[in-house]
């Protein structure tokens, strides 16, 4: 399993000589490397590898691109390339590093607050090819470093985009839930730690169930319905918003099921400036839903929050469902 340390730039130079590799690279988009490269390069002087910005960039093709500079470089199983950026750059560096002589030395410095709650913890890997993430692999990094300096220069709408996964692992954790509790002002959730119980949160269960067998599969609250609105938009909604909504339909399943308060969830959706709703009728998120890949044997399994900190995996009834999304769009 990964070293997920929580710290800043400074603690880089002693993580990459920890493993002692035989080269280094660093992997990022351009974005990042006018931003913050240049810092980070004092901590370790090493080639740096740029793709341009963009999830469309998340692809074999980068990969190629990428593999051929470490073979022209001579990198090697013991060198260690560092995905420096967000879930875009985390997931290729790992997907690219995993294949590569059969896995490279890894290091991830995720610098969204989504990739540092979310994507580069867990080990899962991936690049878009015909549909997202269809292919990857599982792949620990040696090292994540979360230093939360880097989120200064993130646009005001990433940062919403990763609360809404930090709403996520509110239902699923009554720690993260109680420290949101009091909080009115989006911004104020960018605390270390906050950041640090989401992300103990995601050890702690992908610890036990590195392949999402069975209880991973509780990190996929809200996403069902996430991955429909995604589809039905193109992928123009961002995830994390997508995610909002669709944490607000399970809390609403959860309600009907289980008496599970949802008032509770739209309040801090609210209070997060977060989406609860999205111009689609009941009737087409539902057809997106029958397709989605968790429609297991015919039925769709949902993620149900029973009380805050705990949910169950099951499969839901259509009628139940539907009557949860004609709550939410109309
Ligand atoms: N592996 C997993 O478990 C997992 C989990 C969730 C999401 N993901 C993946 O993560 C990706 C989404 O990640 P994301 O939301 O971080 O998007 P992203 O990587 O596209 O980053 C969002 C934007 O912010 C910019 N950016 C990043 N860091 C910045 C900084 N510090 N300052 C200024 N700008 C910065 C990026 O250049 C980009 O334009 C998707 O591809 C998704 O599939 C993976």
């Amino acid at each position: 399993m990964e070293r997920v340390v929580f710290g800043s730039l400074l603690h880089l130079s002693s993580l990459i000589n920890s493993l002692k590799p035989y080269k280094v690279a660093f992997l990022t988009n351009n974005i990042l490397k006018e931003l913050w490269m240049g810092e980070i390069l004092k901590y370790k002087e090493a080639p740096v590898i740029a793709i341009p910005d963009g999830e469309r960039y998340k692809s074999i093709e980068s990969a190629m691109y990428i593999w051929k500079i470490l073979r022209e470089m001579e990198f090697t199983r013991k060198s260690l390339l560092i995905g420096v950026g967000g879930g875009v750059i985390t997931d290729l560096a790992g997907f690219v590093s995993s294949i590569y002589m059969r896995g490279t030395y890894l290091g991830l410095v995720p610098t969204t607050l989504l990739a540092q709650i979310d994507a580069a913890i867990g080990g899962k890997t991936g690049v878009n090819f015909y549909g997202k993430n269809m292919l990857g692999t599982f792949y620990p990094a040696n090292f994540v470093l979360i230093a939360p300096e880097t989120l200064k220069t993130l646009p005001q709408e990433e940062l919403l985009n990763g609360l809404g996964e930090i709403a996520k692992y509110a239902i699923l954790d009554s720690t993260v839930y109680r420290f949101l509790q009091d909080i009115d002002d989006p911004m104020e959730a960018l605390r270390r730690d906050i950041i640090e119980a989401c992300v103990n949160f995601k050890l702690k269960i992908v610890r036990e169930d590195m392949r999402e067998e069975g209880k991973r599969r509780v990190l996929n609250l809200g996403h069902t319905v996430a991955h429909a609105l995604e589809k039905l938009s193109n992928y123009r909604i961002k995830h994390g918003f997508a995610v909002s909504v669709g944490l607000l339909v399970a809390a609403l399943v959860g309600e009907m099921l289980y008496g599970f308060d949802a008032g509770k969830v739209e309040a801090m959706l609210h209070r997060f400036r977060l989406p609860t709703g999205y111009p689609a009728s009941p009737q087409e998120v539902l057809r997106e839903l029958r397709g989605d890949k968790k429609f297991w044997y015919g039925k769709i399994v949902f993620v149900v929050p029973v009380e805050i900190g705990n949910v169950r995996v099951e499969i839901v009834g259509e009628e139940v469902i539907k009557r949860a999304l004609e709550k939410v769009f109309k």
